[in-house]
């Protein structure tokens, strides 16, 4: 089974959020099963910096295709190469013209999506399908696997190709984040290169714009995404921004598979980002981490303290503007908030203020560093996601692994994977976290306390930590789900 796997960014040469923890952690379980897995990537300078070998494979075709003419592209081209670390080769897109631009593979400097940003990705789809039709004739894939809109075209040419009567691999669509959609206006459809038919409410026209996030629900022959729970939430008109009537139509198709954690990366006893390492036989360890994370972040080294740690894009997604609105009574009860993030300016200002009326009890950090998120997942005490929406999620999943209690919105992954501290659920040896349901600042506060309670509680406490530290998610059995699907879609199959 050859798969190509089509995405935007990699962790550790290019990363945005999970979605490029995701990228690096499945394909190699995949091929670990027996697929053969190649990337197809645009060729970012971050990505092509790091490349080794790179050998030309082909041009992009540009010249007339049986529906019509290709997409209008800047010359662009299709080359072989290896990442160091990465075991599967992959496909570089190069298009000078549409990619060397340094820094995030989405925005300029401005912090403004680039203004074409459609036909960037448009070439990621085209090269995806173009593969699927021989541009390469050594390695011709069964499977594309496409994640997020970035690659949402490639079904849709795909999908042309089909129509013209060629023999297409099958493609499978994973939304990681439902809420960016690829909307472009209906002026850059005659450039995608695709039939005129497409721009529909039955194709990728939505409300008269271009949704590249809707060509992939309406072309890819599967869809996942990164939850069961986010599978249902976006069938459902408040999380399916827009898409839920097609989702419902297409729910048959739909599969929920929760994303796994990379163990190499993200464990105590081994991670190499940390001064000293831990499991659940040495967690007095966690303590000594604690104390190191307090004095990083400007905190008072007590002891004592819990710490509320948070690692997070700051964004509405993250729901963490509840969490200006409990700090008083967070610290009051003698608890301390680590937080490390970068994004919405109000937000980041909300919690620089917090910072300065609480010297000693608020740390912040605003910015982007692997190592400090890292420092904050072990050495906090609890690892604070209070998601409005989440589609998988995480840094609850780290948590888990690191003793570090995850105290969660019941929402989409987040669901999924922190049982609450219930008398029951503790009573029945199942609870890891804290959670709660409604989206206010007195939900949080109600698990804020909830966590202060069990704190008092030493025993129970570690035994929920050595709960969550016992638990794996890990990405060879994430692997074997998405081989099922794969399994599915061969011909003959069904
Ligand atoms: P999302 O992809 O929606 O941002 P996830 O929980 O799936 O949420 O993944 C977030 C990833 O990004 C995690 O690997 C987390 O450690 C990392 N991350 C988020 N913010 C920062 C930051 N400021 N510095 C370093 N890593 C961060
Ligand atoms: C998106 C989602 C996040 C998920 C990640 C990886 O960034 O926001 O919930 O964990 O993709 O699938």
């Amino acid at each position: 089974m050859k798969v190509l796997y089509v995405c935007a960014e990699l962790f550790p040469f290019l990363k945005t959020g999970g979605l490029a923890d995701v990228n690096a952690g499945l394909p190699p379980a995949l091929q670990a099963l027996g697929c053969e897995v190649r990337l197809l990537m645009p060729a970012f300078p971050a990505i092509a910096a790091h490349s080794r070998g790179t050998r030309p494979i082909a041009l992009l075709p540009d010249g007339p295709q049986p529906w019509g003419p290709a997409p209008v592209l800047p010359a662009a081209a299709v080359a072989l190469a290896t990442l160091p670390v990465v075991a599967t080769p992959l496909y570089l897109v190069q298009a000078p013209a549409l990619y060397e631009r340094p820094g995030s593979p989405y925005l300029g400097p401005d912090g403004k999506d680039w203004g074409d940003n459609a036909l960037r990705f448009a070439a990621l789809g085209w090269a995806a399908a173009t593969l699927g039709q021989g541009l390469d004739p050594d390695w011709v894939p069964d499977v594309i696997h496409c994640h997020d809109w970035h690659a949402g075209l490639a079904p849709a040419y795909n999908r042309a190709f089909a129509e013209a009567g060629r023999y297409t691999p099958a493609s499978v669509f994973t939304i990681h984040n439902i809420a960016f959609q690829g909307l472009f206006p209906r002026t850059v459809f005659p450039q995608l290169g695709l039939p005129a038919s497409y721009f529909d409410v039955d194709g990728l026209e939505f409300y008269g714009q271009v949704s590249f996030m809707k060509a992939a629900l309406w072309y890819a022959d599967r869809i996942a995404t990164v939850s069961p729970t986010y599978a249902r939430e976006i069938t459902t008109e408040p999380q399916g921004c827009g898409l839920d009537g097609l989702l419902r139509a297409r729910a048959e198709l739909l599969s929920g598979i929760l994303n796994g954690v990379d163990y190499a990366i993200w464990s105590p006893d081994t991670d190499v980002l940390l001064p000293a390492t831990y499991d659940v036989d040495t967690l007095p360890v966690k303590a000594s981490l604690k104390r190191a994370l307090q004095l990083d972040f400007g905190l008072e080294p007590r002891g004592q303290a819990l710490v509320f740690g948070v690692v997070s894009r700051l964004t509405v997604q993250k729901g963490l503007h509840l969490l200006p609105q409990v700090i008083d009574e967070l610290v009051q009860r003698g608890g301390q908030l680590a937080l490390l993030g970068q994004g919405d300016a109000a937000l980041e200002q909300a919690f620089i203020e917090a910072s300065l009326r609480y010297p000693g009890q608020v740390g912040v950090r605003i910015g982007y560093d692997e190592a400090t998120a890292h420092a904050v997942v072990a050495g906090a005490d609890v690892i604070v996601v209070p998601s409005a929406f989440e589609p998988c999620g995480l840094t609850q999943l780290y948590g888990l692994r690191y003793g570090t209690l995850p105290l969660v919105r019941r929402v989409g992954g987040l669901a999924d994977t922190v049982v609450d501290c219930t008398l029951e659920n503790l009573d029945e040896g199942r609870a890891t976290g804290f959670v709660f349901d409604d989206l206010s600042a007195d939900g949080l506060l109600a698990a804020v306390r909830r966590a202060f309670a069990l704190s008092r509680r030493p025993g129970q406490w570690v035994a929920v930590q050595r709960r969550g530290m016992g638990l794996r998610f890990d990405w060879p059995s994430v692997a074997k789900h998405y081989l099922f699907l794969y399994e599915l879609l061969r011909p003959g199959a069904e």
